[in-house]
């Protein structure tokens, strides 16, 4: 089976997954399972267009359902390079502004400058921790939307975090890899 034929599977039986819960959701998958840790397969269109707006709703419902301002396909246990992300909230000491619902399809980043924010963040992967991890404070996105129009974008502060956590995730990188892990705390 290509590799293709295994993403489009997956997806679809996540989505017959979803259609039989009460919320339509998925179960998260944790640290310790390969598939957080492997790289993804690029998306080339392996899915049908509602196909995939099918299976973004599903990664949608159950990022809110954490909830979580960020879910990447790897983490309901598809390895292809889609990830969602969400933020309602603001926070002006963490440069955090709302961030309404957006589609990642294969993100890069650079850094935008050489300066770093350092913050706490946690992982819908990595329940019930949080660390401190130093990002490059600005970053340069590209890749494309759900829709195949292309993203070209600076982002600072927050929003640039969420997109380098989540991009991250896409090259089987946890934040855990890059926190500083004497900042380690018990969360929630
Ligand atoms: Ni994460």
């Amino acid at each position: 089976m290509s590799g293709g034929d295994a993403v489009r599977e997956r997806a679809l039986r996540l989505v017959d997954l979803a259609a039989r819960d009460a919320r339509g959701i998925v179960p998260l998958v944790l640290a310790g399972d390969p598939v957080l840790r492997a790289v993804t397969l690029p998306y080339d269109g392996q899915l049908a267009d509602d196909e995939l707006a099918a299976l973004l709703d599903v990664m949608h419902r159950t990022m809110r359902a954490a909830p979580g301002v960020g879910l990447a396909a790897p983490q309901v246990g598809l390895s292809v390079a889609l990830a969602v992300v969400e933020d309602p909230l603001a926070d002006e000491s963490r440069e955090r502004v709302p961030v309404p619902f957006r589609v990642l399809v294969n993100p890069r980043y650079e850094a935008v400058g050489d300066e770093l924010a350092r913050h706490e963040e946690g992982c819908l992967s990595v329940p019930g921790y949080a660390a401190v991890v130093a990002r490059h404070r600005g970053v340069h996105l590209v890749g494309h939307d759900e829709r195949g129009v292309a993203l070209d974008e600076e982002l600072v502060g927050w929003p640039a975090r969420i997109v380098q956590h989540e991009t991250d995730h896409l090259g089987g990188t946890l934040y855990v890899d890059k926190a500083d892990l004497r900042t380690l705390a018990a969360v929630g």
